[in-house]
């Protein structure tokens, strides 16, 4: 399970592995994947052959070893984590977009929110998490095998108390009824969100937060002119994330004098020429140097926030 999610939908990774587990088996940042841990099955990979009923019992984070000695870690399935290897069924948000939509939503325990489209879920598992263990995410999608793949994965996941999948066309029908008024935050990700914006609307409380995530400029410039009847403070924003590669790494004089990488830190075994006795310091390597990493992503899209105005 992977919140942990007990009746009273306390979340706590502070236990044992157990049979039936979900673990996030990691190799390296970028080799990952999510693993349901089943007594009698083995995992193989290029370390050789891990024998799940060796996890039972071992806390998450554990470091274990296959028949050759070779090594992976079992982590807890995170909302973060489980971001990284879910099955892409749609394009997903990711990390930087992620954190921001929930600070900037204001989501805490116990909220109430709407969100359509599910997509593949990436977004509601944080969203999930972020409202335990009282509140309540309702996620749509008309796409009808989405919302079972979805449905399927909360289940794995450990989260299908927190969140409920409808099939329903946001755009067309809107949200439905039930929750007029009643919407802490809204969040859509939609290919025509203007459609959808009215009733949101309706659905927030007052002094309620909608988000709508667009990757095209043009889709954001629709939504504004929809949110200027009944929302205020309507602001946009793109959330660009850096990444930097910090490694130790040798370089030759010259390199160093000329062309050193942003940041590089040249503090290391600095040696004394024995030759010409002129005291020159001679900085070899090795040296920490940092520089932005060559897998950053750029543009996801753009994140439009709109406060609902307050009538009384
Ligand atoms: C880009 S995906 C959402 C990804 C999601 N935010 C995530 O992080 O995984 C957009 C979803 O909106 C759904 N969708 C498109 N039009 C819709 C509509 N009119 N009503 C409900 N869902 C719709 C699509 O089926 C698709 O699954």
């Amino acid at each position: 399970m992977m919140l942990a999610v007990d009746p009273s939908k306390k979340i706590s990774f502070n236990r044992c592995i157990g049979d039936g587990d979900l673990v996030i088996v990691y190799e390296r940042h970028d080799n990952m994947k999510a693993v349901k841990v089943c007594e009698n099955s083995v995992l193989q990979n290029r370390f050789g052959v891990f024998k799940h009923s060796d996890w039972i019992g071992k806390p998450f984070g554990s470091k274990v070893l296959s028949n050759k000695g070779g090594f992976v870690y079992l982590l807890a399935p995170t909302p973060e984590l489980w971001t990284l290897v879910l099955s892409h069924r749609t394009q997903i948000l990711y990390i930087a977009d992620i954190s921001f939509v929930i600070m900037y939503l204001e989501i805490v325990p116990g909220c109430l929110v709407l969100e359509s489209g599910t997509g593949s879920g990436s977004l509601t598992t944080s969203l999930a998490r972020a409202v335990a263990p009282t509140g309540h995410v309702y996620t749509f999608d008309f796409h009808e095998q989405r919302a079972v793949s979805a449905r399927e994965d909360f289940e794995r996941t450990g989260l299908s108390s927190l969140v409920t999948v409808g099939v329903r066309d946001i755009q067309g029908e809107g949200f439905p009824d039930d929750f007029c008024g009643k919407a802490d935050s809204v969040f859509l990700d939609l290919p025509q969100p203007w459609l959808a914006i009215p009733s949101a609307g309706k659905m927030l409380k007052q002094d309620g937060i909608l988000c709508s995530f667009s990757p095209c400029i043009e889709q954001v410039q629709r939504s504004c002119e929809t949110l200027r009847a009944n929302f205020t403070d309507v602001r946009t924003f793109e959330v660009l994330l850096r990444m930097y590669e910090v490694r130790e790494g040798k370089m030759e004089n010259s390199q160093a004098d000329e062309s050193v990488p942003i940041g590089s830190h040249r503090c290391k075994r600095r040696q004394r020429s024995s030759e010409g006795g002129n005291g020159m310091e001679i900085s070899s390597s090795p040296t920490v140097m940092a520089r932005p990493s060559s897998e950053a992503r750029g543009h996801t899209g753009y994140l439009t926030f709109a406060r609902l105005i307050c009538l009384s």
